[in-house]
């Protein structure tokens, strides 16, 4: 298992696809930024070389290329390489590491929206990574408006949206019971504004918990 520096903050974004975190996490690594802290931007599955590696394998090609289980174990693998590369690194001299999905996507993504994987999710995370971020933001949205805002930028990479919108439905719900099981960690955030108006819940979130911190 991994261990956590004691110095440095932890932040993630989570949601269903086109739910606006990335938009979100870039917000708020630029507000910490112009505030003079030192912060890391990143992203899962991806975040080192070896991760961003396994994220081609991951997020292209076709819908039923990965068994649900194969599925799981390249996320834990892409997330293990980004943690010893990327996070935890940063971390230890005392960064703000703000990453765009971390474990809370695969609880949801693998263990409650496919089959009943939930216990393997688990027992692997805590295995092979054992850290979870000092505090998560769930963009929270309508599924169907969600998708047609991640459709829209064709990327390249919609292999989990070609899942489809009952598949996006369930995910938000995963995220909904999330946000309901560790209260203390995931605050949950109406991503259905304009982004300012999103973007400012994050940031005075985000101060309330350095201020509590200190
Ligand atoms: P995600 O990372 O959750 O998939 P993105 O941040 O990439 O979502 O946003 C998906 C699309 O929706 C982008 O084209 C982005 O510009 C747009 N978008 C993001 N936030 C909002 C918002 N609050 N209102 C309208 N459009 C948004
Ligand atoms: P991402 O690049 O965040 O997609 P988007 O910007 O469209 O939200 O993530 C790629 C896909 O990988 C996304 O559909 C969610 C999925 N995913 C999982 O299924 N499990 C995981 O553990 C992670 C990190 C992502």
């Amino acid at each position: 298992m991994l261990q956590r520096p004691q110095t440095g903050i932890f932040l993630t974004f989570e949601g269903i696809d086109g739910s606006g975190k990335s938009t979100q996490a870039r917000a708020l690594a630029a507000s910490l930024l112009a505030q003079g802290h030192d912060v890391v931007l990143t992203r899962e599955p991806g975040g080192s070389t070896g991760a961003e590696a396994i994220r081609r394998l991951l997020v292209e090609g076709a819908a039923d290329r990965w068994s649900p289980e194969t599925e799981i174990l390249l996320f834990n693998a892409a997330r293990r390489d980004h943690m010893e590369k990327t996070v935890l690194p940063a971390l230890a001299r005392g960064a703000i590491v703000i990453s765009d999905r971390f474990a809370d996507s695969t609880r949801v993504y693998q263990g409650a929206a496919r089959a009943s994987l939930r216990p393997l999710v688990d027992s692997l995370h805590d295995m092979v990574i054992g850290i979870d971020p000092d505090l998560t933001f769930i963009i929270d949205m309508d599924a169907r408006a969600a998708l047609a805002r991640g459709l829209a930028r064709k990327s390249g990479e919609d292999r989990f949206e070609d899942m489809g919108a009952v598949f996006q439905e369930a995910l938000r719900a995963g995220f909904l019971d999330l946000a309901h099981m560790a209260p203390d960690r995931v605050l949950l955030i109406d991503g259905a504004r304009d982004m300012g108006a999103v973007s400012a819940d994050v940031l005075a979130a985000t101060r309330t918990f350095m201020s509590a911190r200190r």
